[in-house]
């Protein structure tokens, strides 16, 4: 297992000491697709690992009328650490949108981890700054890029982290609904459903299995402002 635990980013330049106590304190844990793993504002206890599968971070509307999906999470990506540094309670819900493998590490354990190996807080320094350039990059999306735009921008970003390539394109290898899309753009689903007529009939994306392949990832990226 501690060889698998050393391909996550997190655990990459951990000191083998440090790999030794993250075998110790991180448990397996498996969830099935749908499963709301925990919910905004709740108390946090747990930092979570995926070792498989997928996983939605998102935010509900006060009235929970709907949803802004924040980012989908796959395997070596770590989820559920803001509660654990700040105590102010999840700030956004995690839901398990395949069956999912993670390791999961109390508070306690994990604070304890970083302060005995205090190197290892500069990789999650690292990782978290990347975040936040990911979450820059969506307000600026959201300010300043139309429907089509944020569309666009979405579908690369899609492809870059979760594109399969194919002889016809890059392949999203997530399956996603007009909603999905309608929750990660911040635009309605109607909006979507036409955007994606636009992109098809551009010949610049296409469906297989359920799935988007994109086949002309340059007509796409002109739609971006
Ligand atoms: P926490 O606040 O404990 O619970 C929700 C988790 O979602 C949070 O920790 C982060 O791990 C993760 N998260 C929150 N916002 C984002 C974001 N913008 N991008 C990726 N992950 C996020």
């Amino acid at each position: 297992m501690q060889e698998n635990f050393k391909k996550i980013a997190l655990f990459s330049s951990f000191p083998p000491a440090a790999m030794k106590k993250v075998n110790e304190i991180f448990k397996e844990k498996k969830y099935s697709s749908g499963t709301v793993i925990f919910t905004e504002n709740s108390k946090g206890d747990y930092i979570y690992v995926i070792i498989f599968g997928l996983v939605k971070i998102f935010r509900s509307s006060a009235t929970a009328s709907a949803d802004k999906t924040l980012a989908i999470l796959k395997n070596g990506e770590f989820f559920g650490e803001m509660a654990l540094f700040d105590t102010a309670g999840r700030s956004a819900s995690a839901k398990a949108i395949t069956d999912i493998d993670v390791i999961a590490c109390k508070r306690n354990d994990f604070l304890n981890l970083l302060s005995d190996y205090p190197q290892t807080s500069l990789v999650i320094i690292s990782l978290l700054t990347a975040r936040l350039r990911e979450a820059n990059k969506q307000i600026s999306s959201l300010t300043f890029q139309n429907s089509l735009g944020r569309l666009a921008i979405i579908l690369c970003d899609l492809a870059e982290k979760h594109g399969v390539e194919k002889d016809k394109g890059v392949l999203i290898d997530i399956e996603l609904t007009h909603q999905d899309l309608s929750e990660m753009a911040g635009t309605a689903r109607e909006v979507i459903t036409k955007i994606i007529s636009t992109f098809k009939k551009s010949k610049c994306i296409e469906f297989y299995k359920k799935r988007i392949l994109i086949t002309d990832i340059e007509k796409i990226k002109g739609w971006i402002y």
